[in-house]
């Protein structure tokens, strides 16, 4: 049974208009990338979820970009509605812009976050909506052993809190408060829209500090509240040093979210998966495997020692041996990968199929049972099923001005070290000799040969290199 609990209506502002000086970047802090998404995307990702009505994202710098990122991924938090803030004057300004896009409703409740605390998870967002009800405004906090950079909650001395101290604003003694502002509010909106208009930009920075709004809801009489919440979850990215000790977060929150749903990972430490990748159950990964993109693992598969794979879709019980690289390719079941293979986009694997080390395919259909084993390139080609490609085989698909196919039918044996000049096609069933350029079309059953015939001049060798030790004696 359901219980539906008759919540206030609750609406968004996530903030993301600063440019995030302190990564050094040319691109916004938001876009930067976090376990294969942009930063902004974890935050967003959480309000339809908890069943927000409207989001109001507050873009400035680069605020193209970031709109045509989202869409471009398909990032739709519910009824999306951009604010613009021309320029970066503090937090508590970029809310004033937001304001006008949200529903004048005094009774809802409006969630503000920011667009650089990607650790953020709905079950704490989940809390901070419960803990908020009939309170003016409550925010996530957390202890840290160094706070410095963050702004800290003060609280009397029966443990209510007053007000948020910003970092460059701190007393000495304020600045050894370890309690810690993590930047995620649950506001009432009467209260929101009172007490923004009174925020002053009166501290070192010049700036309307949204963290303000603690003291005016103590000063009105109102409750403030801070609800302390484990550090990692309200990490807040400023710079690069931030960023990767996030990623190195969120990277073991993904790990640990596959073992538990049956996947062995040898040495989570150095695996990297990132966000949204699906893995079957008993499926191995081996140390140093990266999975990246849209990659679908399936079920009962051994992925070993540093296969990288960017968008690729694997069925069930699949085998890559170790240092397989693959990028937007197909493999069906039961298919024996590496090692040292290389699966350039367009790749499709039939069941059961072999690729060994030192082949590449790019664009090619390798049907199910067909095995290419060693050394081989196979371009812009299509193999049907059962089909041996011997060592050394190359389809020479490029003339130097346009690319040509090659089509192999099922059960073709080709011989190792043969070309296969494109566009051409092999017959069902040729068997194509070691060695052999192929540069006409191959009927269907044909033995197909082309080399220079072979000469043997009895005892030759022998004067070969008399006459050469000779020459070379002077
Ligand atoms: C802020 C908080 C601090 C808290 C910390 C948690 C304030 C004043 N300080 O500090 O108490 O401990 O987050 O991580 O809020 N932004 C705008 N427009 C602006 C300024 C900022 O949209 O004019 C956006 C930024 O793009 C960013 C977010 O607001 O996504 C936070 O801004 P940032 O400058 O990173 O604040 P902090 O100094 O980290
Ligand atoms: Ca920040």
């Amino acid at each position: 049974m359901t219980v539906v609990v008759n919540r206030a209506p609750l609406d968004a502002i996530v903030l993301a208009a600063g440019l995030g000086t302190r990564m050094r970047s040319q691109r916004i802090k938001v876009l930067h990338d976090l376990c294969g998404r942009p930063m902004l995307e974890y935050t967003l990702r959480l309000l339809a979820p908890l069943g927000v009505r409207r989001t109001v994202l507050v873009l400035g710098h680069q605020a193209e970009t970031v709109a045509e990122t989202l869409k471009q991924r398909q990032v739709e938090p519910p009824d999306l509605q951009i604010a613009l803030q021309t320029e970066p004057r503090g937090t508590a300004d970029a809310v004033r812009t937001a304001l006008p896009h949200l529903p004048v409703d005094d009774s809802a409740q409006v969630l503000i976050l920011y667009g650089d605390t990607p650790l953020l998870t709905l079950e704490r967002l989940r809390d901070l909506l419960h803990h908020a009800e009939g309170r003016a405004l409550s925010l996530l906090s957390t202890h840290l052993d160094d706070p410095s950079g963050y702004g800290r909650v003060l609280r009397n001395e029966v443990g209510a809190v007053l007000r948020i101290v910003e970092d460059r604003d701190c007393s000495a003694e304020e600045r050894r408060c370890g309690e810690i502002n993590g930047g995620m509010y649950a506001v009432n909106s009467g209260f929101l829209r009172r007490a923004l208009s009174r925020v002053r930009a009166s501290n070192a920075q010049r700036e309307f500090y949204l963290t303000d709004l603690v003291a005016e809801a103590v000063a009105e009489g109102a409750q403030a509240s801070a609800l302390p919440v484990p550090e990692g979850e309200v990490l807040g990215v400023n710079d690069r040093v931030d960023l990767a000790l996030a990623e190195k977060l969120m990277r073991r929150r993904i790990n640990e979210g596959h073992m538990r749903r049956g996947v062995t990972l040898r040495d989570p430490e150095s695996t990297y998966i990132d966000d949204g990748v699906e893995i079957g159950a008993d499926t191995e990964l081996g140390p140093g495997v990266v999975l990246r993109g849209h990659t679908r693992v399936g079920a009962r598969c051994r992925i070993d020692a540093g296969c990288v794979l960017t968008d690729v879709t694997i069925a069930d019980d699949s085998q890559l041996k170790p240092y397989t690289v693959a990028t937007e390719s197909t493999v069906a079941e039961k298919v024996q990968l590496g090692p040292f293979s290389h699966l350039r986009p367009g790749s499709d694997l039939g069941a059961g199929a072999h690729v060994g080390n030192f082949v590449e395919l790019k664009k090619t259909r390798l049907g199910a049972g067909s095995k290419a084993n060693h050394l081989t390139y196979l371009g812009d080609a299509e193999l049907g099923d059962g089909v041996n490609v011997g060592c050394g085989t190359i389809t020479c698909n490029y003339d130097g001005f346009s690319k040509h196919r090659t089509v192999v039918e099922d059960g073709v044996f080709i011989g190792s070290d043969t070309q296969l000049v494109a566009p051409v096609r092999v017959g069902r069933g040729a068997i194509i000799a070691s060695g052999t350029t192929v540069t006409r079309d191959v009927p269907a059953d044909a033995l197909t040969l082309s080399r220079v015939p072979q000469i043997d001049k009895p005892g030759y060798a022998e004067t070969l290199r008399t006459r050469l030790r000779e020459k070379k004696g002077g």
